[in-house]
């Protein structure tokens, strides 16, 4: 099978197309044959060793995925595709079944076919959606989730989200809405129009207006791009207020600190633990019109080092998908 490679930690370019011998399903696995996928943040950090997080973040990674090459040659987490074949052991998926989900740090996406527990975080396609919107679903969407559940956000709340526009930001708009929350976005100009299709309440410019001096506050502030801090934030949040980090490991030690300590708190937490419950709630949510995965660019495979090169500029809105088979749904 075709599948992207890397044998190096290193820039786009150590991305390479190569035949690979095509996984075998062991008795609880089914083989997916992938329609699509996509590329990630995550993708782009594991590849270069988190090279850009710091010396301390990259001997971290590397102990994680190999110290001196990765052992895991195929990146790719997000999948959608069709059901090639099942193990004796395999219940709740038949061949032919459309797929979706995420292998997170496991990986091995980038390929055309991949082999994946039946526990793990899948489920059925939701009708109606082609495989790359499925494949644009989990990395945001299970990332947000986590996260809001992390601050325990609940109706009537008032959530700020700072980044709105990224894969994780806008999964975090539509999910906060479906928790309750009255959600303020903030992103730049060109995203203001996507924020309010995706039921935000209030927009903020951030090139227009600083949120930090207009005197509202928030239940809970959500940076969902890395791109904030609690400092700056702290004056914005309510007494009891929380501010949610996805990136940076200055928030590590902040939320060991401001667990003990002072009356607003960061939470941070790593490795997020998502479940096949949370993929199936993600499918009920695009089934029940309340969830959809906004989908900047598409690639074909071929493509990963510009797809890649995209990304890594940090200004992608939602997610970057690539095709690894055809387009029907
Ligand atoms: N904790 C985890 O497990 C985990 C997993 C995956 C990713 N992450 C981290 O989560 C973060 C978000 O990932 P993502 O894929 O959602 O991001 P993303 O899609 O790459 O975010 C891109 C968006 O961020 C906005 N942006 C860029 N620079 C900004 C700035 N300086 N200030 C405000 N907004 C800015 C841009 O929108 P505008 O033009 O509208 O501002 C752009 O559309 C990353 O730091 C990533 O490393 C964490």
């Amino acid at each position: 099978m075709r599948a992207v490679v890397y044998d190096r930690y290193g820039p786009p370019d150590v991305l390479r197309l190569e035949e690979v011998e095509r996984p075998a399903p062991r008795e609880d696995e089914l083989l997916l044959k992938i329609h699509a996928t996509a590329v990630t943040r995550a993708d782009c950090a594991t590849r270069e060793a988190n090279r850009r997080s710091g010396l301390l973040v990259t001997l971290i990674s590397r102990s994680i995925s190999g110290i001196r090459r990765p052992r895991q040659r195929i990146l790719g987490s997000e999948m959608a595709g069709v059901v090639e074949a099942i193990g004796s052991a395999v219940r709740n998926f038949a061949v032919g079944d459309h797929v979706f989900g995420s292998t997170g740090f496991r990986f091995g996406a980038y390929a055309e076919f991949i082999c994946i527990r039946e526990n793990a975080r899948i489920a059925h396609k939701p009708a109606g959606i082609s495989f790359e919107e499925a494949a644009a679903v989990c990395d945001g969407g299970l990332n947000a989730l986590w996260c809001l559940r992390l601050a325990d956000l609940g109706k009537g709340q008032r959530i700020l989200i700072y980044g709105a526009s990224g894969a994780i930001g806008s999964a975090g708009v539509q999910l906060a809405k479906y928790f309750g929350a009255e959600v303020t976005a903030v992103c730049s100009t060109k995203n203001l129009e996507l924020m309010g299709a995706l039921g935000a309440d209030r927009v903020i410019d951030y090139t227009q207006e600083d949120f930090t001096r207009n005197g509202q506050t928030y239940d809970v502030i959500f940076d969902a791009v890395g791109k904030h801090s609690f400092r700056r934030s702290k004056g914005s949040l309510r007494t009891g207020g929380k501010y949610l980090a996805t990136d940076g490991l200055r928030n590590l030690i902040l939320a060991l600190w401001t667990s003990r300590f002072g009356d607003k708190k960061v939470m941070f937490s790593i490795p997020p633990r998502y479940t096949q419950q949370d993929v199936v709630l993600l499918k009920e949510l695009i089934e029940a019109g309340d969830f959809r995965a906004v989908i900047d660019r598409s690639y074909p495979l071929q493509d990963i080092v510009e797809a890649a090169r995209y990304v890594e500029t940090e200004q992608k809105t939602g997610n970057v998908v690539l095709t690894v088979r055809g387009r029907e749904t």
